[in-house]
């Protein structure tokens, strides 16, 4: 139980990653563990393709490539234009704080946009899962998916590895289907970069805030 809660709070998205392989073996016992998170009806909707090396490295550059042309990202599930003010000042506050512990000044727009260029080569993960599901479904099947994601980076942080789930991954969903030949019916959810942290990587040094508990509950007990 205490490891559970451990598990749970010391999780983080790492951002630099060591170029150690991961066994296959390995991802195959995180993606059996993660199978058993809770789903609609135990519809169990998720549906993963696992890459990594030379395939891996292939479709890295088609994304970069896509993502340096400044092509318009086009995701099954469409990016979000506003936030309520308060949910903005949070997001806004996330990336200048990376910035400033790489040393990035705002007005470095070059640097920036390095920096966000990074996704698309999944931060020097060995493995990348991207997450399925089909397009007959609905939103509540995000649910499982997102309930499959967290159990995937858990059992992952229990083998010693680290990860980022990257919406970025899922910007040029055309492009990843050709590259696996996967049908347009199966919508991209996610990618996840896999691999044990750099943990002398600056950016790995980065620690997300997080709301107090009487900025989101109310007690009615
Ligand atoms: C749905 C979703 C999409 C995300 N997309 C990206 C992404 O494209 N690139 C990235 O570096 N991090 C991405 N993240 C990681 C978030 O930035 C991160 O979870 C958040 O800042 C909190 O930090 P923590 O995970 O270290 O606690 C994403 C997280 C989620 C849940």
């Amino acid at each position: 139980m205490v490891e559970l809660l451990k598990g749970i709070e010391t999780r983080r998205s790492f951002r630099a990653f060591i170029s150690t392989p991961v066994p296959k073996e390995i991802i195959g016992r995180i993606l059996k563990v993660a199978s058993r998170s809770p789903s609609y009806k135990n519809t169990q909707p998720w549906e993963v393709v696992v890459v990594s090396g030379k395939k891996k490295e292939e479709l890295g550059r088609i994304l970069c490539e896509l993502a340096k042309s400044d092509v318009t990202p086009n995701p099954d599930f469409p990016l979000p234009e506003t936030w309520p003010t308060e949910l903005e000042r949070r997001a806004k506050e996330h990336g200048a704080k990376r910035f400033k512990i790489l040393g990035i000044k705002r007005e470095d727009k070059q640097k920036r946009k390095e920096l966000s260029l990074s996704n698309f080569e999944f931060y020097g993960a060995p493995c990348v899962l991207f997450l399925f599901m089909d397009s007959t479904l609905s939103s509540w099947s995000i649910l499982d998916m997102g309930l499959f994601i967290q159990s995937i980076i858990l059992a992952a942080r229990s083998f010693g590895l680290g990860s980022c789930p990257q919406a970025s991954l899922a910007h040029y969903p055309d492009a990843v289907r050709k590259f696996f030949g996967i049908p347009k019916t199966k919508q991209l959810v996610l990618g996840i970069s896999i691999g044990y942290p750099d943990l002398e990587a600056r950016i790995n040094a980065y620690r997300s805030e997080r709301i107090s508990l009487d900025d989101f509950v109310q007690w009615y007990i």
